[in-house]
């Protein structure tokens, strides 16, 4: 029988983290946000409660359910404080060496059986497991950007994770009303960003070359195709900074040319326009 998960810490209080820490808050689990960054910490408060305001102002919610929701989220900036949850989401940035060394400080400070998942978009899950006491207990758990909107978590099981951490997993993702698709292997990109990327990486080449204005390849691909966002949209949503990193980790570690990052979507990055976040990615908000 596997334990059902109700003592979770998410680290890294950004987009991806405070969606899914409002997930989990939302079905009653208690949650511990971690951030070293205070403004972030705030922003997340601040983001959380107008998206409860927002749901409870459209009768998604009630304002009860909203106060329930608040009460089970707590911000902290010491990761001690973390010890004793069951499962720890990382939400951090997309650096293979920096979130080692977050496993690394967490397998020293929770217990052995706690639950180490990943919520990256590219990064190998068996090589991280490779860092920590019990690598059978890391997993992949990627959430897709908006995080309370999007069904889908892929569930990535590294060569090491075994079937109690597995199952814990996606039983969770159907507590928090979650689709779960699992990549059997952590081959890079998983599902998701394997099939994506490349029709992204295209897009950006299609206007470095000039067949068609952003606006009308992002039209095309919405109208002709059916998709909610076209692909310029897409990459300034999910912010450029992180798809280059995405694109550059495909890139060496599938060693397929279709995956190389276009050299406009670099020149973006290296200008600081990374999408809606900054203010100014392909297009300006
Ligand atoms: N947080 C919470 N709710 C949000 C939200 C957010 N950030 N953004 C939008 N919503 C909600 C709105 O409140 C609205 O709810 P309602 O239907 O109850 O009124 C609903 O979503 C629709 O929003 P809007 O009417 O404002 O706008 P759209 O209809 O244009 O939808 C969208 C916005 C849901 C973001 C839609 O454009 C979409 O699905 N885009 C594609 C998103 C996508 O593909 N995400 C995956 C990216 S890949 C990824 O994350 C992987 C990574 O590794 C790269």
């Amino acid at each position: 029988m596997t334990h059902e998960i109700t003592k979770v810490a998410v680290i890294g209080a950004g987009q991806m983290g405070m969606g899914i820490a409002q997930v989990m808050a939302a079905v009653g689990i208690n949650v511990s946000v971690f951030d070293t960054n205070t403004s972030s910490i705030e922003k997340a408060k601040n983001s959380i409660n107008s998206q409860l305001q927002k749901l409870i102002e459209k009768d998604k919610i009630t304002a009860e359910q909203s106060s329930k929701t608040l009460k089970n989220l707590h911000y902290v900036n010491d990761l001690n404080a973390v010890k004793d949850v069951e499962l720890v989401v990382e939400a951090i940035v997309e650096n293979l060496d920096i979130k080692v060394a977050l496993l690394k400080q967490l397998d020293a400070i929770c217990a052995e059986k706690t639950i180490l998942a990943s919520n990256t978009s590219s990064i190998s899950i068996s090589k991280m497991a490779s860092q920590v006491r019990s690598p059978n207990r890391v997993i992949g758990m990627h959430f897709m950007n908006p995080v309370p909107v999007m069904k889908l978590v892929e569930v990535i099981r590294g060569l090491q994770t075994c079937d109690q951490t597995y199952q814990a997993i996606i039983n969770l993702c159907k507590k928090i009303d979650k689709v779960a698709v699992t990549a059997k292997a952590d081959y890079p990109g998983f599902i998701v960003n394997r099939i994506l990327v490349p029709m992204i990486i295209e897009a950006f080449f299609a206007l470095m070359e000039g067949l068609a204005s952003a606006e009308e390849i992002d039209t095309a691909m919405k109208l002709g195709t059916n998709q909610p966002m076209g692909p310029l949209e897409l990459a300034d949503f999910v912010g450029l900074d992180t798809l280059l990193s995405i694109c550059e980790i495909l890139h060496k570690d599938l060693g397929d040319p279709k995956y190389r990052p276009c050299p406009l979507l670099r020149k973006h990055v290296e200008a600081g326009w990374y999408g809606r976040k900054s203010g100014r990615g392909v297009y300006t908000y």
